[in-house]
């Protein structure tokens, strides 16, 4: 599969088969994953891969806090968004809420499954030492495009989890990442229930035109 077939194919995926992903499969995910550019080649990030008993264990511990703190997924703004974005938010809502079981509220879904990785047999955690600025969370964002990329080529589902990162605390102590570390993000790897009503939401892209501008 080239490259472009790639970026046109890959959506997320929120329905996975309970088939763990093999050692072998992971470490080839992440040696294509490392191969990101990053400023001055600082290759910024740490991975921690969380399969079998761990994750089980993670996700149980994240859908707790969610519930107790009563955390949902959102846009992450300082304050009121433009009414695009919020039309964009409300589109995804619509492409999604058809296809999630009938007696499940649409944010429910989405803050139990993103604390769940969606019932994924890996979580990939990624993290950035606190010693960078913010600038260095770029680094981070391509390398996740690489991975979710590369997974797809190889036959593998992903969904990256944002709403985890409110949980940093929790993760840290889990899987016992040093408090030098950043919680950056997560993201659910494993092979698609191509099955799964889940799978069939297929996000929606505004066209180019409404966000790139040219200047000649
Ligand atoms: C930084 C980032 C954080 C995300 N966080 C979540 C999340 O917490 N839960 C979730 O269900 N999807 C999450 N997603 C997936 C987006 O909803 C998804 O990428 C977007 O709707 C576009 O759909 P597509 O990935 O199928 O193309 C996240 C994606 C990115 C890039």
């Amino acid at each position: 599969m080239d490259v472009i077939e790639t970026i046109q194919q890959r959506r997320s995926t929120r329905g996975f088969l309970d088939k763990p992903v093999e050692r072998e499969t992971l470490e080839r995910l992440l040696s294509l994953a490392t191969q990101a550019p990053s400023a001055i080649n600082l290759q910024p990030w740490e991975f921690v891969i969380v399969s079998g008993e761990e994750k089980k264990r993670l996700s149980k511990v994240l859908v707790k806090r969610m519930r107790e703190r009563n955390i949902s997924c959102g846009p992450g703004a300082k304050k009121q968004l433009p009414e695009h974005f919020v039309e964009r938010q409300r589109r995804l809502l619509e492409c999604i809420l058809p296809n999630i079981p009938e007696d499940t509220r649409f944010d429910e879904f989405i803050n139990e499954g993103s604390c769940n990785f969606y019932g994924a047999p890996t979580a990939v955690i990624i993290t950035l030492d606190k010693a960078f600025s913010s600038a260095r969370l770029t680094d981070i964002g391509v390398a996740v495009g690489y991975l979710v990329l590369a997974a797809h080529a190889m036959g593998l589902g992903t969904c990256p989890i944002g709403l985890i990162t409110a949980f940093d605390d929790d993760i840290r102590e889990q899987l016992n990442i040093p408090d030098e570390k950043q919680v950056v993000i997560g993201i659910a790897v494993g092979y698609r229930d191509e099955s799964s009503p889940l799978n069939r939401a297929r996000s929606e892209r505004v066209p180019t035109s409404d966000v790139v501008k040219w200047r000649e």
